[in-house]
């Protein structure tokens, strides 16, 4: 199984084979695939959706999905799916980095739920995890039939070997396994951390661009599905599945990825995040945020997400007579931030690489007392440039609602709201 290659788009009808011949032509499943394979369909949406945003693939394989044996539960604690109840606070929430294992621990059992909103079965709403994991997957496949994972790695790069290729990704850029494709991670630096949003509604697409027209933000010719590659093994392994909020494990003989060739616009797919083409203001007062926006998932409700990946790229800062960084606000969307890279320009301290927030409907937040204090008398006369940064949000439309272990969790920031407290009353009207 050795490809690094890679096809360009984004939600193409690709075609690809490892072996020659593979493909077959002018229809899907014929009376005998070549090679001796099996043919088998992979949807991942509605056999009715619109063509436009219609998704499935033809996979030809060794074996069928279907051989392995029965799923049992798999304990890993640590991963949850239940977001239905509990009360839950609107303070404001931060966290330092998850701490890598002293154990040998995989990606499937470095997984760590910070919280989440709607549920799988509902296909609508989304979990939010982090992993923090020490060895490679070995014998062990994974997949996820509750949602599409999208992956941000913050330390050490991810070998995503999967039923349709290999992605490899590093930090600075993200993949996405849709919901269903099996696969296993190899940590190439022996280690990795990093974020995880689990999609449980509509997938996710390119937004619509608007006035800003047919160039921008993320550009479709950025993003990159791998080819073709399989691996013939057999032996005593294992298949996990995430379904309806739990992992289960089940016995398989083989390696499930034997996909040999496949086509269709159903695959994983990465992006480099420092291809964004961020849009800004020229001449004064932010746009929303929303210009920063790479992928969502798009709700029943016209213009609402479910979920907004948006990302706070390295970016010219030019608008005049304005406050530079973002601005305090309160939204009816909830956030969950994430930083892979340098600092992000609304805090001065406490936010750091692989740390996290969430900041859930209408609770107020925005930069800390020592930004504002900086930013209130900055020189406008001349343009600022933001370096060394990679900030992220998940921003959904459902409440984010932090897990217990979030919570009560070591590396949690108790003192967080501490970063406003240095705001004082300037008011001082007019005397007379
Ligand atoms: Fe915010």
């Amino acid at each position: 199984m050795v490809s690094n290659a890679y096809q360009s788009g984004f939600g193409n009808e690709f075609a690809t084979e490892a072996v020659p011949g593979t493909l077959p032509v002018g229809r899907n499943s014929p009376q005998r695939v070549a090679h001796g394979l099996y043919a088998e369909q992979l949807t991942g949406t509605a056999f009715t959706a619109p063509r436009g945003s219609n998704r499935r693939s033809w996979l030809y394989r060794i074996r069928p999905a279907a051989m392995h044996g029965t799923f049992t539960p798999f304990e890993q604690p640590r991963l949850q799916g239940d977001f239905s109840g509990g009360p839950v606070s609107p303070d404001q929430l931060r966290w330092s980095p998850l701490p890598l294992p002293d154990a040998p621990t995989d990606f499937v059992e470095g997984l760590y739920t910070m919280g989440g909103n709607g549920a799988p079965e509902a296909h609508a709403g989304a979990g939010i995890h982090l992993y923090a994991a020490t060895a490679d997957m070995r014998g062990r496949w994974f997949y996820d039939a509750d949602g599409e994972l999208l992956i941000v790695p913050q330390l050490g790069r991810l070998r995503l070997r999967t039923e349709l290729g290999v992605l490899e990704v590093e930090p600075q850029q993200i993949a996405v396994i849709p919901r269903g494709v099996r696969f296993a991670v190899e940590l190439p630096d022996g280690q990795a951390r990093g974020y995880v949003c689990e999609n449980f509604g509509a997938l996710l697409k390119l937004p619509d661009l608007g006035p800003i027209g047919s160039n921008g933000l993320a550009n479709p010719r950025d993003f990159e599905t791998p080819v073709a590659a399989y691996e013939n093994v057999e032996g005593d392994f294992e298949l996990v599945a995430k379904f309806q909020g739990r992992l289960w494990r089940a016995d398989i003989g083989h390696s499930p990825l034997d996909v040999v060739g496949w086509h269709g616009n159903y695959a994983p797919y990465r992006y480099d995040l420092r291809r964004f083409n961020a849009i800004g203001s020229i001449s004064h007062d932010h746009p929303d945020p929303s210009i920063f926006l790479v992928l969502h998932s798009a709700s029943d409700t016209p213009g609402t997400s479910n979920l907004d990946f948006v990302i706070f790229p390295p970016r010219w800062l030019v608008a005049q007579d304005t406050f530079r960084p973002p601005w305090f606000h309160r939204n009816i969307a909830s956030e969950f931030m994430g930083l892979v890279h340098g600092a992000y320009d609304a805090k001065a301290e406490g936010f750091v690489p692989g740390g996290c927030s969430i900041h859930n409907c209408m609770t107020g937040h925005g930069p800390d007392a020592a930004t504002f204090e900086k930013a209130s008398s900055a020189d406008l006369s001349r343009p600022d440039v933001v370096t060394d940064t990679m900030a992220f949000m998940f921003e959904t439309r459902g409440v984010i609602r932090p897990t217990a272990q979030a919570v009560a969790a070591g590396h949690r920031q108790r003192d967080y709201q501490a970063c406003w407290s240095g705001l004082r009353g300037h008011f001082a009207p007019p005397q007379g």
